[in-house]
Formats: structure tokens, sequence, C-alpha cells
């Protein structure tokens, strides 16, 4: 049986895709690695977002040249949003690589390297580029296609868990993104197919799901006169036997309609997550970000997200120092993040993307070190928020979805909650106590002599999509638990389970 490994970088749409990616080899005879170590096939899955991300891919790819060399016969897949934005150019950069298969060919994949390993010729498949031909829409929408996926439990961290693909691309066009030209136009899959998908999830012992779009409140789906949204969509998954919460990400800001706010409020299984990227806090540099709403509006965005559910946590995406950004107008995003009090925020540095809108029009002349400052400073005041609402957490008691023993220490478990597997935070580097014992020295170790023999340090989620570390039992993984927070950090919550 040949063998194969995939590395995956980017965003929840990569991981996702990989693990779709893995389910097509699998079901083609092939076997999963958990490393490069013994693998026929190497499959690296990529994002073009900024210039580091490739950067990184292309040196990496530049190591894979002398594992390739060592094993004769051994193949390299590149794919995701690099291999649509380069094409062909992936061979010329790097020659050895076999197959080049964009986001809307992943059902293809194993075809491909089936083709690649009998013919020895370099496969390439990918859309019909959105910016460069002027074709039939339809047509460039066929090139990026929907495919009904199969769903395997193995290729799955967590069998209780999953990732569903409920739309494919974007249609916004925000000045500074590449997204638009490599997932391609905007289409929502069938609410039957998705449906369908859900069930199946449900009877491989899936108890949550995550529902994956770029602009994933946009969801619209006609048929005759029927028009399904998001919030229809929610209350059909609220129907399927087995899932216990669903959540969805990433939400655009003028697409949170007072339905879905409701269906968020009212669904037993509809989680009070909502990621709503507000990307910046100034209307001028709104606009030339050409995101479609003010400050003003994205405020009574908020104020409405609050005054229906309460208990949301909102989290948010940042770009510090694009185009023409101010000290002024980046003080109006620090503003925003006091306003909104997000849970936490992905903050990024601007990063030119060729091809796209600001890239044509606007000059990259904010100082690196400028975008260094800004991107610390912001956080520092996100930090603060998380730590302070974390910390209105003490005491309380909450439900958690067990997911298992925690992989590190519990002080960089910051990083595991990233949504995007490839960013630039800074890790949390120190655990906040905020009413720890003198004589112990960290929380760690006030869990650890805490504990009752056989149990181990284990996360969970709480609806709100907060980590919580505490002690208990292995087998307890996949279960529902309700636990009482006894410490916050910033991006932790410490909780000792209620032993009913
Ligand atoms: N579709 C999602 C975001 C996809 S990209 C949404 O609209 O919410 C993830 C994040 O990367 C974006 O929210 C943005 O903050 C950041 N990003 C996108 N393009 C970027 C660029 N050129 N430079 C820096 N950050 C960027
Ligand atoms: Fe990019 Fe904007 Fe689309 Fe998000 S909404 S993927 S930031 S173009
Ligand atoms: Fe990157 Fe593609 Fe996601 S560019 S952020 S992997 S959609």
């Amino acid at each position: 049986m040949k063998r194969f490994y995939i590395e995956t970088v980017g965003c929840q749409m990569n991981v996702l895709d990989s693990e779709l990616a893995a389910a097509e080899l699998i079901s083609a005879g092939w076997e999963r690695l958990d490393s490069r170590k013994g693998a026929d096939l190497v499959v690296f899955n990529t994002c073009s977002v900024r210039e580091h991300a490739e950067e990184k891919i292309y040196s990496a790819l530049g190591r894979l040249k002398t594992w390739k060399l060592e094993k004769p016969g051994s193949l390299i897949v590149v794919m995701g949003c690099m291999a649509q934005k380069d094409k062909d150019v992936v061979f010329q950069r790097a020659p050895f690589v076999d197959v080049v298969v964009g986001p809307g060919r992943i059902g293809d994949l194993a075809t491909l390297v089936a083709a690649a390993a009998s013919t020895g010729k370099q496969q390439l498949a990918v859309g019909i580029d959105r910016f460069q031909h002027k074709t039939d829409r339809s047509e460039v929408k066929e090139s990026f296609r929907l495919y009904d996926p199969i769903r395997l439990p193995q290729t799955r961290p967590h069998v209780f868990q999953a990732m569903v693909r409920i739309m494919f691309g974007c249609d916004k066009f925000c000045s500074y993104c590449v997204v638009p030209s490599v997932r391609g136009p905007e289409q929502s899959r069938s609410p039957k197919e998705i449906l369908d998908e859900i069930k199946t999830l449900a009877d491989q012992g899936c108890v949550e799901v995550t529902l994956l779009g770029q602009t994933v409140n946009s969801y619209r789906y006609r048929e005759g006169d029927k028009t399904t949204r998001l919030s229809d969509l929610l209350a059909m998954i609220d129907g399927v036997s087995g899932i216990r919460r669903v959540r969805f990400v990433s939400s655009y800001p003028t697409d949170m309609t007072d339905e879905l706010l409701q269906a968020v409020r009212d669904l037993p299984s509809a989680t009070p997550y909502l990621h709503v990227p507000a990307q910046h806090g100034a209307n001028s540099v709104l606009k030339r970000m050409r995101r479609r709403y003010t400050v003003e509006e994205y405020r009574d965005l908020v104020d409405r997200i609050y005054s229906t559910v309460p208990d949301a946590a909102i989290t948010s995406d940042f770009i510090v120092g694009f185009s023409g950004e101010t000290e002024e107008e980046f003080q109006q995003t620090i503003d925003l993040v006091r306003y909104a009090r997000f849970k936490n925020s992905f903050i990024f540095k601007y990063s030119v993307r060729p091809g796209n809108e600001a890239s044509r029009i606007y000059e990259d002349d904010v100082p690196e070190a400028v975008k260094k400052r800004r991107n610390n400073e912001l956080l520092a005041v996100q930090n603060e928020i998380s730590a302070e609402l974390n910390r209105s957490f003490l005491g309380r008691e909450v439900e958690i979805l067990v997911e298992g023993p925690s992989k590190r220490e519990a002080k960089s478990v910051a990083q595991e909650e990233s949504l995007y597997a490839e960013n630039e935070q800074p890790i949390e580097t120190s655990v906040e106590t905020s009413s720890a014992p003198s004589n112990l020295t960290s929380l760690s170790d006030l869990i650890a002599t805490a504990a009752p023999s056989g149990t181990v340090q284990l996360t969970g989620r709480t609806p709100c999509d907060r980590i919580v570390v505490f002690n208990g039992l292995p087998e307890l993984a996949g279960t529902f638990q309700r636990v009482k927070i006894v410490e916050t950090a910033p991006f932790t919550l410490f909780g000792k389970i209620i032993t009913k």
C-alpha cells in the first residue's frame, strides 16, 4: 500500500480541504501517515493570503526537493490557494513538483496523482482565472467545482467534531484580498447536500459542526421561488439528531440579519460565538479597503448582537498598516476594539497581494516597524479585554464539550485557538492568575495538585468557544460536562469538573 502525508498552512478552509483530500486518497487505496518519513507522496496544502505565507511555502518546497531525490518514484502535490494563484509558476519555481491542484479541484486529486505516477508527467488542474480571462461567469464558476465530498471519520482529529463547507468562494472583493481570485466566485451548496453530509457525520458520532464559508452568513440558495438563508439552514440542522452544537465562520458584517441573530438566540444547537471581522475602525480606511459598511454601522451591529444574544462572544480580524493608515486612523481601530469588547482578535500586518485593487492603486507606504508597533499595541489592548472578559467567568459553571488531553502546556493553548493555521499572533507568554494561592508556582501546578489518580489535564470548549483546561479521565473526550471555573487567563479558563 502506498502512503501519503499532508502538510497544511492557511485558514480553516484549508484544514477542511486537507481532510477531504485525505478522504479522497484513502478511498483510492492510499494510507495516511503522520509524518513525511516513509511517505511515497507528500501533499502540501498552501495559502496565499499574505506574502510571508507564500515565501515560507517556497522554502519548505525547496527542502522537499532533497527528500524526493532520496526517494525515487515519490510524488509531490501542491494544492490550495497558492496552487490556484501561481498555477504553472509552481512548476517553474519548483520543477520537481508533480501535481498542482487548485481548491476548486480537490475532487480530482486521486485521479491526478494516479496520472502523474503512471505517465511521469506533471499534472495541473486549476480554476479559470477570474481576472485574466473575460469568459462567461458561469464558465468560471464551473471551473471551481462544487462537489459532494467523501467524509471519513479517521481523517478528523476528533470524530465528534467536524467542519462542513456550506459555500465556496467570495464575491466581496475587499481591495487588499487575494481570496476572491483564488477561491473563485461565491457558490452556495444545496441545503439537501449539506444536511445529508451532516447526517452522515452525526451517524459517525459527530456532535458539533462548524459551518464554513468565506462570508458564511451570505449563504443563499435558490430553488424555484424558495430561498434558503443561513438562519433557515441553522433551523434545519437543529433538527438533525445527534448534533448538539453548531457554529459558523466567518461572517460578513452587513449580512448579519436580525433573523440570523434570532436563530442563534433561539435554536438550542446554535452557539453564541460570532466571528465578524471588522478589519478596521476608521471610515476612510474601510472605504479604501472596500468594506461595505461604516464604523457606525459596525458599532450598531455590535449593539444589535449584544441586545439579541446577550451572552454572545464576538471575535474579529484586523489589518494594521494598510496603505495610507495614519496614526489617527489607527487609534480609531483601538477605539473600536474597546467599544466592541471582542473575545479575541486576529491581527495582521498588511501585505500587498499582486493583482488586486489595493496593489494597483495604493502604495504600501506604512513602514514595517510601524506596522509591527501597531500590531503589538492593538494586541495589548485586545489582550486586556480578553483577560477582563475571561475574569467574569470566575466561579461560574459552564457546559463544555471535552476535546481530550491538552497537547501542550496550558499556557500555549492560545495557539490552538487560532482560526488560522498560519498567523502572526505572539503566543501568550505568561499565564495571568487572578487569585492563585501564593505557594503554587503556576496554574498547571494548581490543577496538578488537585488531580485525583487516573486523571489527566484535559481541554474542552464552552458554547462561546472559550478553551477550558481541567482535570479528568481521558475517556471523557467527546462528552459534554459541567465545569466550575476556578482560574482565568486571557485565552484560557481553568476549571474543576462538577461531579454529580
Ligand atoms: N473571508 C474572511 C477572511 C479571509 S482571510 C472574512 O472576510 O472574514 C483572513 C484574514 O486575513 C482577513 O480577515 C484579513 O484580516 C486578513 N487578510 C486578508 N488579506 C490580507 C492582506 N493582504 N494583508 C494582511 N492581512 C490580510
Ligand atoms: Fe477577502 Fe473580503 Fe472576501 Fe473576506 S470578504 S475573503 S476579506 S474579499
Ligand atoms: Fe489562505 Fe486560502 Fe484560507 S489564501 S487564508 S488558505 S482561503
